[in-house]
């Protein structure tokens, strides 16, 4: 089977049951992918379902007091992240008229969303064949393709994410962006990864080469 027939149907048969997974809606996305960014997952979730239930829509969120943000956003830390929130959203309101935007520019303008958050929003809302690169997706990148381009220098992103959009699924980008966040977090782990079940072995460069601890490679700050 090829390699993205073969990785969706592990994600479809493996899948987390996240309570953002199975929507469309760009706006409950956005705030998952903004808690996600410094916060795991598990800590996600109560916060998650709590602050789509007080602010259910971005008209709601512009309109959002202050005090009361940073109350539901209590415990999370990074607060400004609820303050850009709240800005983005009066953004959405006032430069895109209360739609959020569709295109990959666009999105980027919105304050608090950075090129990571833009592809995972983009994929996952509206199917664009953006790969959201992190350093989980680095890593898994590097060992998958063999790359050993320093993952700590900046400028090394722009060879993973050349990579990755080589292979990234037409149809169901946000699923295998998505996919990608998963094997990394169960299989493709930094210092023990589970090559036997991981999907992707016969596809992995350095698995075949009995590499897969010599990557990623990064250099010691
Ligand atoms: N981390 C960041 N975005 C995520 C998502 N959509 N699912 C699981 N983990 C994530």
């Amino acid at each position: 089977m090829a390699f993205k027939e073969t990785f969706l149907n592990w994600y479809y048969q493996h899948k987390r049951t996240l309570p953002w997974r199975g929507t469309n809606n760009p706006y409950y996305i956005w705030i998952s992918e903004i808690m996600l960014q410094q916060t795991r997952v598990d800590t996600v979730i109560g916060y998650y379902y709590r602050f789509i239930e007080q602010y259910p829509t971005i008209e709601a969120l512009a309109e959002a007091d202050e005090q009361s943000l940073l109350k539901v956003w209590e415990g999370l830390g990074y607060y400004s992240r609820a303050r850009n929130l709240k800005v983005a959203a009066q953004q959405v309101m006032n430069d895109y008229d209360g739609q959020f935007p569709e295109t990959m520019e666009a999105i980027r303008t919105l304050k608090g969303i950075g090129p990571y958050t833009a592809a995972a929003i983009g994929s996952i809302a509206f199917q664009l064949p953006e790969p959201a690169i992190d350093g989980n997706l680095m890593r898994v990148g590097s060992r998958l393709f063999g790359i050993d381009a320093d993952i700590a220098k900046p400028s090394s992103r722009t060879i993973f994410e050349q990579a990755f959009r080589e292979v990234i699924s037409e149809e169901a980008p946000g699923d295998m962006n998505q996919a990608f966040m998963d094997l990394g977090s169960s299989i493709c782990t930094p210092t023990s990864p589970d090559c036997l079940n991981c999907p992707l072995k016969d596809f992995c460069q350095a698995y075949q080469t009995g590499t897969q601890l010599a990557y990623p490679v990064k250099t010691k700050k």
